[in-house]
């Protein structure tokens, strides 16, 4: 049954929020689509050569992340925004890393706790974390920033629970820096409702956030070389066999008591927001300094 495993019920509201409340309730609702459509990774793929599978492009933007938070076994890593916990079982098994996710949707963690591997899962806001400020060796931030509300105060969180040298690596969809009116209405403005996102910031308000809270900045870098969108088309594909094949599917996900059935035009407009640069998906990695 879909219906069975919506844990949060029916959305909580029929407006697309974005504060706390809004987002656990869309991760809770949709919690089999983006189990059984996205699988265990809720974040786009990186192609460099273009034959890549599904698995190895995902695995891509992982390694990239891991890469530049510079990770020694043993390492206490942060995984704010954990989803179903795919990054964080990857820093535990194979990198040796103690990890605690953090996510707002309960059938997310109770999903990845079930899951196991080593990681911890709490279902509680990064910007409430309650972790010991100095702690943490990094903080990882897949695809989750651009859920916050109060960005100074997300990226302040990371600034105090990380110790001197400690990194904060980021992955996020961004705006482009000066969008025309049509950018903004027609595909930045929708994306963002849909997404349950409260704005798409620009990199340089994350350069600036970054700094703002105390950190350096290492690297700023445009993923779009590596056609993160192809990710779109292979999740419209996945979507449309779905949905051709499972009626109970079609009658949650496209019924009108569904506020979150505008994901569906979000299929295409992020592609197209993507292959214009009107959205950027963006990796940034910085330093608390020693
Ligand atoms: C697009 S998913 C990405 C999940 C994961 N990083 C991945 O790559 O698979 C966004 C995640 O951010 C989490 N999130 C959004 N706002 C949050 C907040 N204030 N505190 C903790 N998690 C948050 C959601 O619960 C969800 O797990």
């Amino acid at each position: 049954m879909w219906s069975s495993s919506y844990s949060g019920g029916m959305p909580v509201s029929g407006t697309a929020g974005s504060d706390e409340v809004s987002v656990a309730g869309h991760y809770d609702a949709l919690d089999r689509f983006y189990r059984e459509i996205w699988g265990e990774h809720v974040h786009h793929g990186l192609w460099s050569g273009g034959n890549e599978s599904v698995a190895q492009a995902t695995r891509a933007l992982i390694d990239r992340v891991t890469g530049w938070a510079a990770l020694e076994p043993g390492a206490t890593v942060a995984d704010a925004g954990c989803g179903y916990g795919g990054t964080s079982r990857v820093l535990a098994t194979e990198h040796g890393c103690s990890v605690t996710g953090y996510t707002l949707s309960a059938a997310q963690a109770a999903w990845a706790r079930e899951r196991g591997g080593g990681p911890e899962y709490e279902v509680r806001s990064w910007l409430k974390n309650g972790r010991e400020a100095g702690g943490t060796d990094a903080v990882i931030a897949i695809e989750s920033l651009s859920h916050m509300v109060d960005k100074p105060r997300a990226f302040g969180e990371a600034a105090r629970v990380l110790a001197p040298g400690g990194r904060l690596v980021l992955v996020d969809w961004l705006g482009c820096e000066r969008p025309s009116v049509l950018q903004r209405r027609g595909l930045l403005g929708p994306i963002a409702r849909e997404g349950r996102l409260p704005t798409l910031c620009t990199a340089s308000e994350y350069e600036g956030y970054i700094r703002g809270a105390g950190l350096r900045l290492l690297h700023s870098e445009d993923l779009a070389p590596f056609s993160p969108q192809r990710t779109w088309g292979i999740v419209a594909r996945r979507l449309g066999r779905r949905l051709a094949t499972d009626g109970e599917a079609r009658r949650y996900l496209l019924g009108s008591a569904n506020p979150d059935r505008t994901f569906a035009f979000s299929l295409a407009r992020i592609p197209l927001a993507l292959r214009t640069g009107t959205m950027r998906l963006m990796l940034m990695a910085a330093e608390r300094p020693s």
